[in-house]
Protein backbone atom coordinates (compact mmCIF):
# COMPACT_ATOMS: atom_id res chain seq x y z
CA UNK A 1 0.00 0.00 0.00
CA UNK A 2 1.03 3.74 -0.63
CA UNK A 3 2.54 5.39 2.73
CA UNK A 4 3.57 9.02 2.92
CA UNK A 5 6.63 8.56 5.29
CA UNK A 6 7.77 11.52 7.35
CA UNK A 7 11.01 9.86 6.83
CA UNK A 8 13.22 12.99 8.51
CA UNK A 9 12.92 16.94 9.36
CA UNK A 10 11.18 18.55 6.54
CA UNK A 11 11.11 15.30 4.53
CA UNK A 12 8.78 13.36 2.82
CA UNK A 13 8.21 10.33 0.27
CA UNK A 14 5.31 8.01 -0.89
CA UNK A 15 6.79 5.10 0.43
CA UNK A 16 5.27 1.42 -0.82
CA UNK A 17 4.71 -0.02 2.43
CA UNK A 18 2.72 -3.74 4.16
CA UNK A 19 -0.78 -3.28 5.29
CA UNK A 20 -1.00 -3.05 9.16
CA UNK A 21 -2.47 -5.80 10.77
CA UNK A 22 -5.12 -4.68 13.94
CA UNK A 23 -4.55 -5.68 17.32
CA UNK A 24 -7.33 -7.50 19.20
CA UNK A 25 -8.84 -3.80 20.40
CA UNK A 26 -7.85 -2.03 16.89
CA UNK A 27 -9.56 -1.42 14.14
CA UNK A 28 -8.09 -1.38 10.79
CA UNK A 29 -9.20 1.74 8.59
CA UNK A 30 -8.79 1.96 4.44
CA UNK A 31 -8.12 6.00 4.54
CA UNK A 32 -10.30 7.99 2.60
CA UNK A 33 -9.91 11.84 3.34
CA UNK A 34 -7.44 13.87 5.93
CA UNK A 35 -7.32 16.99 6.28
CA UNK A 36 -3.75 18.80 6.93
CA UNK A 37 -3.52 21.67 9.57
CA UNK A 38 -0.64 23.73 11.41
CA UNK A 39 -0.21 21.30 13.62
CA UNK A 40 1.59 19.16 10.09
CA UNK A 41 3.25 22.04 9.52
CA UNK A 42 5.04 22.50 13.22
CA UNK A 43 6.06 18.64 13.10
CA UNK A 44 7.06 18.34 9.33
CA UNK A 45 9.39 21.18 10.45
CA UNK A 46 10.54 19.52 13.40
CA UNK A 47 8.22 21.34 16.27
CA UNK A 48 5.94 19.59 18.64
CA UNK A 49 2.20 19.75 17.97
CA UNK A 50 0.55 18.04 20.52
CA UNK A 51 3.22 15.74 21.38
CA UNK A 52 6.64 15.47 19.12
CA UNK A 53 7.04 13.30 16.52
CA UNK A 54 9.71 11.18 15.48
CA UNK A 55 9.96 9.94 12.34
CA UNK A 56 10.28 7.49 10.36
CA UNK A 57 6.05 8.82 11.01
CA UNK A 58 2.86 8.90 8.90
CA UNK A 59 1.05 12.60 9.65
CA UNK A 60 -2.76 12.36 9.43
CA UNK A 61 -4.18 13.35 13.10
CA UNK A 62 -7.54 14.56 10.92
CA UNK A 63 -9.29 11.71 9.10
CA UNK A 64 -11.83 9.28 8.27
CA UNK A 65 -12.40 6.23 6.43
CA UNK A 66 -14.19 3.01 6.29
CA UNK A 67 -13.50 0.18 8.84
CA UNK A 68 -11.43 -2.67 6.42
CA UNK A 69 -10.98 -5.44 9.63
CA UNK A 70 -11.44 -5.18 13.37
CA UNK A 71 -9.36 -7.39 16.20
CA UNK A 72 -10.85 -10.17 17.70
CA UNK A 73 -11.82 -8.27 20.61
CA UNK A 74 -13.51 -5.58 18.59
CA UNK A 75 -17.76 -5.59 18.99
CA UNK A 76 -18.76 -2.50 18.37
CA UNK A 77 -17.29 -1.72 14.70
CA UNK A 78 -17.80 -3.94 11.82
CA UNK A 79 -16.07 -4.34 8.13
CA UNK A 80 -17.23 -1.43 5.55
CA UNK A 81 -18.47 0.97 9.00
CA UNK A 82 -17.96 4.73 7.96
CA UNK A 83 -15.91 6.30 10.53
CA UNK A 84 -13.22 8.98 11.95
CA UNK A 85 -10.94 9.32 14.89
CA UNK A 86 -10.22 10.59 17.65
CA UNK A 87 -6.23 11.00 17.20
CA UNK A 88 -5.58 12.18 21.22
CA UNK A 89 -4.95 9.35 23.18
CA UNK A 90 -5.12 9.74 27.07
CA UNK A 91 -2.87 7.56 29.95
CA UNK A 92 -5.98 7.20 31.85
CA UNK A 93 -3.62 6.88 35.03
CA UNK A 94 -1.87 11.12 35.16
CA UNK A 95 -3.05 13.74 38.03
CA UNK A 96 -4.42 15.29 35.04
CA UNK A 97 -6.65 12.53 33.55
CA UNK A 98 -7.42 11.08 37.03
CA UNK A 99 -9.32 14.51 37.58
CA UNK A 100 -11.17 15.26 34.77
CA UNK A 101 -8.89 16.92 32.51
CA UNK A 102 -7.31 14.36 29.82
CA UNK A 103 -6.25 16.93 27.96
CA UNK A 104 -3.80 18.14 30.10
CA UNK A 105 -2.42 14.52 30.40
CA UNK A 106 0.99 13.96 30.98
CA UNK A 107 1.94 10.85 28.37
CA UNK A 108 -0.61 11.82 25.71
CA UNK A 109 -0.03 10.00 22.42
CA UNK A 110 -1.82 10.34 19.05
CA UNK A 111 -2.67 9.21 16.22
CA UNK A 112 -0.41 10.99 13.25
CA UNK A 113 1.63 12.40 15.44
CA UNK A 114 3.31 9.67 18.05
CA UNK A 115 1.63 6.72 16.11
CA UNK A 116 1.20 6.45 12.28
CA UNK A 117 -2.64 8.49 10.94
CA UNK A 118 -4.18 8.71 7.91
CA UNK A 119 -2.15 10.03 5.32
CA UNK A 120 -1.48 6.44 4.36
CA UNK A 121 -4.12 3.52 2.73
CA UNK A 122 -4.63 1.63 5.97
CA UNK A 123 -4.14 2.82 9.09
CA UNK A 124 -5.10 1.32 12.88
CA UNK A 125 -6.92 2.84 15.81
CA UNK A 126 -7.36 1.65 19.30
CA UNK A 127 -11.37 0.46 18.77
CA UNK A 128 -12.10 3.38 21.53
CA UNK A 129 -10.86 6.19 19.11
CA UNK A 130 -13.04 5.46 16.55
CA UNK A 131 -16.40 6.92 16.31
CA UNK A 132 -19.00 6.30 13.66
CA UNK A 133 -20.33 8.63 10.99
CA UNK A 134 -23.98 9.56 10.31
CA UNK A 135 -25.12 8.94 7.18
CA UNK A 136 -25.92 12.21 5.89
CA UNK A 137 -22.54 13.34 6.71
CA UNK A 138 -20.03 12.90 3.80
CA UNK A 139 -16.42 11.25 4.48
CA UNK A 140 -14.66 14.65 3.14
CA UNK A 141 -17.19 16.58 5.98
CA UNK A 142 -16.48 13.81 8.68
CA UNK A 143 -12.55 14.26 7.73
CA UNK A 144 -12.97 17.99 9.81
CA UNK A 145 -14.06 16.53 13.10
CA UNK A 146 -10.61 17.08 14.73
CA UNK A 147 -10.53 20.40 14.36
CA UNK A 148 -14.36 21.15 15.21
CA UNK A 149 -13.69 19.39 18.05
CA UNK A 150 -10.98 21.82 19.31
CA UNK A 151 -13.28 24.93 18.63
CA UNK A 152 -16.21 22.68 20.65
CA UNK A 153 -14.17 22.22 23.56
CA UNK A 154 -12.64 25.67 23.15
CA UNK A 155 -16.62 26.95 23.69
CA UNK A 156 -17.92 23.89 26.57
CA UNK A 157 -14.86 26.04 28.55
CA UNK A 158 -17.07 29.66 27.98
CA UNK A 159 -20.01 29.96 29.53
CA UNK A 160 -22.56 31.10 26.46
CA UNK A 161 -25.83 32.79 26.55
CA UNK A 162 -28.33 33.97 24.48
CA UNK A 163 -27.62 37.51 25.31
CA UNK A 164 -24.17 37.38 24.26
CA UNK A 165 -22.38 39.87 21.50
CA UNK A 166 -19.72 37.68 20.14
CA UNK A 167 -16.30 38.88 17.97
CA UNK A 168 -14.41 35.72 16.01
CA UNK A 169 -10.55 37.33 15.21
CA UNK A 170 -8.96 35.44 12.61
CA UNK A 171 -10.68 34.15 9.21
CA UNK A 172 -9.02 30.83 8.96
CA UNK A 173 -10.65 27.67 8.86
CA UNK A 174 -10.92 27.47 12.78
CA UNK A 175 -11.96 31.11 13.08
CA UNK A 176 -14.87 30.69 10.31
CA UNK A 177 -15.64 27.01 12.73
CA UNK A 178 -15.96 29.68 15.49
CA UNK A 179 -18.21 32.13 13.82
CA UNK A 180 -20.77 28.88 12.90
CA UNK A 181 -20.29 27.46 16.59
CA UNK A 182 -21.29 29.83 18.29
CA UNK A 183 -24.51 30.75 16.43
CA UNK A 184 -25.31 26.93 17.30
CA UNK A 185 -24.71 27.34 20.61
CA UNK A 186 -27.45 29.96 20.65
CA UNK A 187 -25.37 33.89 20.85
CA UNK A 188 -27.29 36.06 19.17
CA UNK A 189 -24.59 37.97 17.36
CA UNK A 190 -21.38 37.20 15.66
CA UNK A 191 -19.11 39.68 14.05
CA UNK A 192 -15.96 38.96 12.62
CA UNK A 193 -12.49 40.39 12.08
CA UNK A 194 -9.97 39.09 10.09
CA UNK A 195 -7.52 40.05 6.69
CA UNK A 196 -9.35 38.66 4.05
CA UNK A 197 -12.43 40.49 2.48
CA UNK A 198 -13.72 37.64 0.48
CA UNK A 199 -14.17 35.65 3.73
CA UNK A 200 -15.29 38.58 5.51
CA UNK A 201 -17.94 38.87 2.81
CA UNK A 202 -19.15 35.32 2.51
CA UNK A 203 -19.25 34.57 6.23
CA UNK A 204 -21.61 37.58 6.43
CA UNK A 205 -23.85 36.25 3.52
CA UNK A 206 -23.96 32.68 4.29
CA UNK A 207 -22.77 31.75 7.74
CA UNK A 208 -25.10 34.61 9.76
CA UNK A 209 -22.35 37.41 10.90
CA UNK A 210 -23.44 41.12 11.48
CA UNK A 211 -20.79 43.36 11.06
CA UNK A 212 -16.83 42.44 9.29
CA UNK A 213 -13.87 44.11 10.30
CA UNK A 214 -10.90 44.11 8.12
CA UNK A 215 -8.28 44.52 10.54
CA UNK A 216 -5.77 45.91 8.13
CA UNK A 217 -7.75 49.06 8.29
CA UNK A 218 -10.84 49.13 10.34
CA UNK A 219 -10.58 49.60 14.49
CA UNK A 220 -12.29 47.06 16.43
CA UNK A 221 -14.53 48.72 19.31
CA UNK A 222 -14.42 47.36 22.89
CA UNK A 223 -17.83 45.99 22.55
CA UNK A 224 -18.03 42.22 23.27
CA UNK A 225 -18.80 39.73 25.97
CA UNK A 226 -17.13 37.17 24.23
CA UNK A 227 -14.12 37.02 21.70
CA UNK A 228 -12.35 33.93 19.97
CA UNK A 229 -8.52 34.95 19.19
CA UNK A 230 -7.90 32.30 16.49
CA UNK A 231 -4.73 33.67 15.06
CA UNK A 232 -2.16 33.68 17.74
CA UNK A 233 -0.46 36.68 16.75
CA UNK A 234 0.54 39.61 19.27
CA UNK A 235 -1.52 42.07 17.85
CA UNK A 236 -4.65 39.93 17.43
CA UNK A 237 -3.97 38.63 21.32
CA UNK A 238 -4.07 42.65 22.52
CA UNK A 239 -6.41 43.53 20.12
CA UNK A 240 -9.33 40.40 21.86
CA UNK A 241 -8.72 41.61 25.40
CA UNK A 242 -8.92 45.09 23.83
CA UNK A 243 -12.30 44.63 21.89
CA UNK A 244 -14.11 43.18 25.80
CA UNK A 245 -16.83 44.70 27.77
CA UNK A 246 -17.38 43.87 31.41
CA UNK A 247 -17.85 40.61 32.46
CA UNK A 248 -16.55 39.49 29.08
CA UNK A 249 -14.67 36.46 28.18
CA UNK A 250 -11.72 36.08 25.96
CA UNK A 251 -10.68 32.39 24.72
CA UNK A 252 -7.05 32.44 23.69
CA UNK A 253 -7.39 29.65 20.79
CA UNK A 254 -4.43 30.83 18.63
CA UNK A 255 -1.45 29.10 19.06
CA UNK A 256 1.44 31.63 19.15
CA UNK A 257 5.16 30.83 19.52
CA UNK A 258 6.48 29.77 22.77
CA UNK A 259 8.17 32.72 23.94
CA UNK A 260 6.01 34.88 22.70
CA UNK A 261 4.24 37.73 24.92
CA UNK A 262 1.54 40.46 24.58
CA UNK A 263 0.67 43.46 26.38
CA UNK A 264 -2.30 43.34 28.23
CA UNK A 265 -3.66 46.31 30.77
CA UNK A 266 -3.84 44.27 34.36
CA UNK A 267 -5.93 46.57 35.48
CA UNK A 268 -8.21 46.26 33.04
CA UNK A 269 -8.61 42.52 33.42
CA UNK A 270 -9.38 43.71 37.81
CA UNK A 271 -11.80 46.39 36.60
CA UNK A 272 -14.22 44.63 34.06
CA UNK A 273 -13.83 40.73 35.97
CA UNK A 274 -12.37 39.37 32.93
CA UNK A 275 -11.75 35.69 31.98
CA UNK A 276 -8.73 35.01 30.05
CA UNK A 277 -9.53 31.55 29.04
CA UNK A 278 -6.89 29.12 27.28
CA UNK A 279 -7.85 25.89 25.15
CA UNK A 280 -5.89 22.93 24.27
CA UNK A 281 -7.25 19.66 21.54
CA UNK A 282 -10.14 18.22 21.90
CA UNK A 283 -11.19 15.79 24.99
CA UNK A 284 -14.71 14.29 24.85
CA UNK A 285 -16.16 16.67 21.92
CA UNK A 286 -16.37 14.01 18.80
CA UNK A 287 -20.09 13.41 19.58
CA UNK A 288 -21.29 16.54 19.61
CA UNK A 289 -19.09 17.85 16.14
CA UNK A 290 -20.55 14.92 14.03
CA UNK A 291 -24.05 15.73 15.72
CA UNK A 292 -23.38 19.50 14.35
CA UNK A 293 -22.64 18.59 11.24
CA UNK A 294 -25.68 15.95 10.52
CA UNK A 295 -27.88 18.41 12.08
CA UNK A 296 -26.55 20.84 9.72
CA UNK A 297 -25.80 23.41 11.97
CA UNK A 298 -22.09 23.51 10.83
CA UNK A 299 -21.47 23.43 6.92
CA UNK A 300 -17.59 22.87 6.19
CA UNK A 301 -17.29 21.89 3.03
CA UNK A 302 -17.86 25.65 1.49
CA UNK A 303 -14.67 25.93 3.81
CA UNK A 304 -12.71 23.38 2.41
CA UNK A 305 -10.38 25.13 -0.45
CA UNK A 306 -8.39 22.01 -1.87
CA UNK A 307 -8.20 18.19 -1.93
CA UNK A 308 -4.60 17.16 -2.82
CA UNK A 309 -3.59 13.78 -3.39
CA UNK A 310 -0.78 12.14 -1.51
CA UNK A 311 2.27 13.07 -3.34
CA UNK A 312 1.28 16.69 -3.37
CA UNK A 313 0.87 17.15 0.71
CA UNK A 314 4.75 18.27 0.94
CA UNK A 315 3.98 21.28 -1.76
CA UNK A 316 1.78 22.53 1.33
CA UNK A 317 3.81 21.37 4.27
CA UNK A 318 7.20 23.64 2.78
CA UNK A 319 4.87 26.18 1.79
CA UNK A 320 5.01 25.62 -1.99
CA UNK A 321 1.95 26.13 -2.18
CA UNK A 322 0.18 29.29 -0.41
CA UNK A 323 -3.39 31.01 0.71
CA UNK A 324 -4.59 27.66 1.49
CA UNK A 325 -8.04 27.61 3.45
CA UNK A 326 -8.53 24.33 4.27
CA UNK A 327 -6.58 21.51 2.78
CA UNK A 328 -8.16 17.84 2.82
CA UNK A 329 -5.93 15.09 1.34
CA UNK A 330 -7.98 13.33 -0.81
CA UNK A 331 -6.38 9.62 0.07
CA UNK A 332 -6.37 6.36 -2.12
CA UNK A 333 -9.02 5.78 -4.78
N1 LIG B 1 -6.16 25.55 20.74
C1 LIG B 1 -6.24 24.52 19.90
O1 LIG B 1 -6.48 23.39 20.32
C2 LIG B 1 -6.04 24.75 18.45
C3 LIG B 1 -6.50 23.82 17.50
C4 LIG B 1 -6.38 24.12 16.15
C5 LIG B 1 -5.80 25.30 15.73
N2 LIG B 1 -5.34 26.18 16.67
C6 LIG B 1 -4.73 27.48 16.29
O2 LIG B 1 -5.74 28.37 15.88
C7 LIG B 1 -5.19 29.32 14.96
C8 LIG B 1 -6.05 29.36 13.71
O3 LIG B 1 -6.01 28.10 13.04
P1 LIG B 1 -6.33 28.01 11.48
O4 LIG B 1 -6.22 26.58 11.11
O5 LIG B 1 -7.56 28.75 11.16
O6 LIG B 1 -5.05 28.77 10.92
P2 LIG B 1 -4.85 29.49 9.54
O7 LIG B 1 -3.40 29.76 9.41
O8 LIG B 1 -5.57 28.77 8.46
O9 LIG B 1 -5.61 30.86 9.73
C9 LIG B 1 -5.11 31.96 10.36
C10 LIG B 1 -5.92 33.11 9.81
O10 LIG B 1 -5.58 34.29 10.52
C11 LIG B 1 -5.75 35.36 9.64
N3 LIG B 1 -4.99 36.50 10.11
C12 LIG B 1 -3.65 36.72 10.00
N4 LIG B 1 -3.33 37.91 10.53
C13 LIG B 1 -4.48 38.46 10.99
C14 LIG B 1 -4.81 39.68 11.62
N5 LIG B 1 -3.86 40.56 11.90
N6 LIG B 1 -6.10 39.88 11.94
C15 LIG B 1 -7.05 38.99 11.68
N7 LIG B 1 -6.82 37.82 11.06
C16 LIG B 1 -5.54 37.56 10.73
C17 LIG B 1 -5.25 34.85 8.29
O11 LIG B 1 -5.93 35.53 7.25
C18 LIG B 1 -5.66 33.39 8.33
O12 LIG B 1 -6.87 33.19 7.60
C19 LIG B 1 -3.75 28.88 14.72
O13 LIG B 1 -2.90 29.62 15.56
C20 LIG B 1 -3.76 27.42 15.14
O14 LIG B 1 -2.48 26.97 15.53
C21 LIG B 1 -5.46 25.94 18.00
ZN1 LIG C 1 -5.26 19.42 13.11
ZN1 LIG D 1 -2.96 10.99 31.62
Amino acid sequence: MDALVLTAVKQMEVQETKKPTPKANEVLIESKYAGICGTDHALYNGLPGSAAAVPPIVLGHENSGIVAEVGADVVDFKVGDRVTVDPNIYCGKCFYCRTGRPELCDNLSAIGVTRNGGLEQYFTAPETQVYKVPDNVSLKAAATTEPISCAVHGVKLLKLTPYQKALVIGDGFMGQLFVQLLRAYGVHQVDFAGIIDEKLALNKEKFGVTNTFNTTRDQIPADYDVVIEAVGLPQTQEQAVNATVKGAQVLMFGVGKPNQEFKMNTYEVYQKQLTIQGSFINPNAFEDSLALLSSGKLDVLPLISNEPSLKDVPDYLDGTIKDVSKAVVKVGE
